[in-house]
């Protein structure tokens, strides 16, 4: 018995290695929250787009943010690989080297977690289960412009 919880607790230490960037791991709980399990998903694959002076149509970083459009995320990252599809389907991992080293396509746990998020009345949950907020680096941006001389 002890050994084979030893296996079972060493394939969960891999499993939580392989989904440490998603940060998907901690579905653990039967509710699907947005600070435990949506937010951890819209900052790798969305949130690089889905910001202030991103390239997306709305910021979506927050809850109030978010929450109104959970149908429609769903739906959209849902497409996967069809026309009009979130994320993008033709951004491939290794495009634009900042904001794509690590591959933004959802994979079928995260679109199941936002399906059910989505359908389970968007719960918002604790937020102690919470990422940190990403900062974004527009180094690469403020580069290629002119630069507030005021400053
Ligand atoms: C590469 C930039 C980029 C990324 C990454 C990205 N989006 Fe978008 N998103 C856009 C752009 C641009 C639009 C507007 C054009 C369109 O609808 O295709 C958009 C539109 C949307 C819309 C439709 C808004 C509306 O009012 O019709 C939703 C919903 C959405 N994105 C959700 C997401 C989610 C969720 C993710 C992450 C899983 C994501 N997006 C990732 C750029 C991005």
């Amino acid at each position: 018995m002890r050994i084979i919880s030893a296996k079972t607790l060493l394939s969960g230490i891999a499993l939580a290695a392989t989904y440490m960037i998603s940060g998907t791991a901690a579905a653990q709980s039967d509710q699907v929250t947005f600070h435990k399990d949506i937010e951890p998903i819209l900052q790798r694959s969305c949130q690089n787009c889905h910001r202030e002076g991103g390239a997306g149509p709305m910021p979506l970083i927050s809850y109030d943010q978010v929450a109104p459009f959970a149908g429609l995320i769903e739906y959209k990252t849902a497409l996967r690989d069809r026309a009009g599809a979130m994320p993008p389907w033709y951004m491939e991992k290794d495009i634009g080297i900042q904001a794509y080293k690590d591959d933004p396509s959802l994979t079928d746990e995260e679109l199941a977690l936002i399906s059910t998020w989505a359908r389970s009345g968007t719960p918002k949950g604790d937020v102690s289960d919470a990422p940190e907020a990403l900062v974004f680096n527009d180094s690469l941006k403020l580069r290629i412009q002119p630069v507030d001389a005021t400053h």
